[in-house]
């Protein structure tokens, strides 16, 4: 089958780009390069050794969508597209509100015009907002969210839950993710995050490499087994393994089904740290700081609806992860080549 990936040079997208096209399916590119790199299609292309049909530009351009779709036959897109700083949505919000709204509106008219009707939206655990409750099912009331970011994910989940009730053809897949880390195993492709971090593992990594003094770990008093934050960290690959099921699934069922993508398993950030070192055999400096504001204390997934309908079951260890991404890291301590772009 060929398939359309918006935001695919991004981090998810590009490893899904190779999920995709080593399980024998085409694709098709739709990025505009905010938060990417060509080189990233590039490096997925030395990987697979398949071309990629690749088109610079923005899916809030309903038009500019219509013409790809003119020249290029597809049977369901992903939508990956999409601003995702948590901390800058707080600062310019109408920006994450256009770019997020605007670009799921677009796509799925442009889809419709040309008869596809099928989705697979990249949504977040973060629409479960500050819920104590876990492990977290699908079936969890949407929580309130805490910043414009999680809101356009919220949004966006009920835009296609509309769109499916006034036209049932819509086969939609929502896609919860809990904590994607590490790198595709070849070093080629991985997280290359513009200016600082938003994340734990990538500041775990620029630490390892020296780019940063310490790491600070927020907050060591929640009520937690060590006292620090746990989350449900899933290796990139398993993740882009989801999609490859998540697009199977929706080329044969019509309706909106909405799925975790994590492992089931918590880690805290104190176990992460003590990974890291172990499966990379090094010391990371790190030190206590206050907690973040807006961290909730537990966040892990019932994964067993995607075990259960997809076939879906995640595989990588959390040493793969942390080894993964770190020889994505010293492999490419400033990210993507930027005179290659
Ligand atoms: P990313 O920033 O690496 O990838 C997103 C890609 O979309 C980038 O390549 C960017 O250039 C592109 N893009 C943004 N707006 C666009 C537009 N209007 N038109 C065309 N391209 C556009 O992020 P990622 O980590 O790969 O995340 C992919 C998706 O998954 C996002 O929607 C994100 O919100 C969601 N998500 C990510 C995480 C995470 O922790 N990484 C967790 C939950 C959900
Ligand atoms: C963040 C986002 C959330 C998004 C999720 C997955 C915030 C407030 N929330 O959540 O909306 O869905 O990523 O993309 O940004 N930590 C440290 N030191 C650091 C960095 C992080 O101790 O330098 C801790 C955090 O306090 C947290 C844990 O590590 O307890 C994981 O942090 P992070 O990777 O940002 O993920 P989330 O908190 O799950």
């Amino acid at each position: 089958m060929r398939f359309l990936l918006t935001g695919g040079a991004g981090y998810i997208g590009s490893h899904t780009c190779v999920s995709l096209l080593n399980a024998g399916h085409d694709i098709v590119v739709i990025d505009n390069l905010s938060n990417s790199s060509p080189v990233a299609i590039e490096r997925v292309e030395e990987i697979t050794g398949k071309k990629i049909a690749f088109y610079v530009g923005d899916c809030c351009d309903e038009d500019f969508l219509n013409e790809v779709l003119d020249n290029e036959q597809v049977d369901a897109a992903v939508h990956f597209a999409g601003l995702k700083a948590v901390g800058e949505s707080v600062s310019i919000p109408l920006r994450y509100y256009k770019n997020n709204i605007d670009s799921t509106i677009a796509l799925c008219n442009a889809l419709a015009a040309h008869n596809v009707k099928r989705i697979v939206f990249s949504s977040s655990a973060t629409v479960y907002g500050n819920s104590e409750i876990v492990p977290m099912r699908e079936d969890l009331p949407l929580g309130v969210c805490t910043n414009p970011y999680g809101w356009t994910k919220w949004m966006n989940e009920q835009i296609l839950r509309d769109l499916h009730v006034s036209d049932p053809e819509w086969s939609v897949v929502l896609l919860r993710y809990f904590n994607p880390v590490g790198a595709h195993e070849s070093g080629k492709i991985g997280e290359d995050p513009s200016g600082i971090p938003n994340n734990l593992m990538p500041f775990i990594c620029q630490t390892a490499a020296g780019i940063r003094k310490e790491l600070s770990i927020f907050g060591n008093d929640y009520d937690t087994p060590d006292g620090t934050c746990v989350r449900d960290y899933i290796h990139v690959m398993d993740l882009a393994d989801g999609h490859l099921k998540a697009l199977e699934y929706a080329t044969v069922h019509q309706g909106v089904e909405t799925f975790n993508l994590g492992t089931g398993e918590g880690y805290s950030v104190y176990q992460m740290v003590a990974a890291f070192e172990r499966a990379n055999h090094l010391t990371l400096p790190h030190r206590d700081a206050p907690r973040r504001p807006g961290d909730i204390a537990q966040s892990y997934a019932d994964p067993a609806k995607a075990n259960r309908i997809l076939g879906w079951k995640a595989t990588h260890t959390l040493d793969d992860m942390c080894r993964d991404a770190w020889n994505w890291q010293s492999h490419n301590p400033t990210g993507y080549p930027k005179e290659d772009a």
